[in-house]
């Protein structure tokens, strides 16, 4: 059976202070980009802007994902049908190998907050979700994946786990998960649950892009600022992620105190490393077991 998603290697989160690199001399240190949909989309009245010229450009040497912050899929608001008709040009124009947004509502009553806030995990968000989901995924005729949030209050009574929550998410609207590590991480220690036993739930087969990012640590809590190196332990948990579900397309985000390109790039190799470490210990368990099993033919 074809696997509903593809590993499309090392990608990286696309910000201007780094765009002049991409179109004067593309990388060889990552083979697909993640840009934030918003900044790229056209303009009512303007149209296209600068932006999307340069990504045009980049989009001839790189696959690109398009990750939204504003699709206010958990909102009980209907969705805005400027931003879906907004999208779909984008979407036409650019061809994205992924479109993705946030299991999260960013807005109400028309007023857009510019947080991705978290949802109460009852039956009624859920519907919802699922729903707007669906209509998204109609409108655009393609799955979208949706991200898992960190978090740093929860809802009082919640009728099922978060974990759950996105479970049914993914199975009732048939979508994909982007794997968040950092949001898992960040979350497990604000709220004081074991990272692990949230990845031992995840379908494995509905992960179609892995995000790891760096976060900050303000003493009774962490919060998911992307302005850091990915922590020591979310690579950890990274490696038990490809224990679980194999190898994933997986990228980086950086949004605040962006480094120098040659600084991330170092970040970017390592992810690389890991992945054919993890490649190579499994081939090596893989032959080993051959050569110990009675029926083993070489
Ligand atoms: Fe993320």
């Amino acid at each position: 059976m074809n696997p509903l998603f593809k590993d499309l290697g090392v990608g990286v989160g696309l910000r201007p202070a780094h765009r002049s690199i991409f179109l004067e001399s593309p990388p060889k240190s990552v083979s697909w980009v993640e840009v934030v949909t918003e900044n790229y989309m056209p303009w009512e009245k303007e149209g296209w802007g600068k932006s999307f010229q340069m990504l045009s450009r980049i989009r001839k040497n790189f696959p690109v994902a398009l990750h939204g912050v504003s699709l206010n899929l958990g909102s009980v608001d209907t969705l805005d049908p400027h931003y879906l008709f907004r999208l779909k040009q984008l979407v036409n124009q650019i061809e994205p190998v992924i479109i993705s947004d946030h299991l999260a509502w960013t807005g109400i009553n028309g007023e857009t907050l510019h947080d991705l806030l978290p949802l109460p995990y009852t039956q009624e968000a859920l519907n919802n979700i699922i729903f707007k989901i669906d209509q998204v995924q109609n409108y655009l005729g393609r799955r979208i994946l949706i991200e898992n949030p960190s978090s740093y209050l929860e809802f009082k009574n919640p009728e099922m786990s978060e974990v759950e929550f996105l479970k049914q998410v993914l199975k009732a609207a048939d979508c994909g998960l982007l794997l968040d590590i950092n949001n898992i991480y960040v979350s497990s220690v604000n709220h004081g649950f074991n990272p692990k036993e949230y990845l031992k739930e995840i379908p494995g087969d509905r992960v179609g892009q892995i995000h790891l990012a760096g976060h900050s640590d303000q003493g009774d809590h962490l919060i998911d600022t992307h302005d850091a190196p990915v922590d020591p332990k979310v690579w950890d948990l990274y490696n038990y992620s490809l224990e679980l579900f194999g190898v994933k397309s997986t990228m980086l985000e950086r949004d605040e105190k962006i480094p120098e390109w040659s600084e991330l790039e170092i970040e970017l190799l390592n992810i690389g490393v890991i992945q054919n470490e993890f490649i190579k210990s499994n081939r090596t368990s893989d032959l080993a077991s051959r050569i110990h099993s009675p029926s083993a033919t070489l």
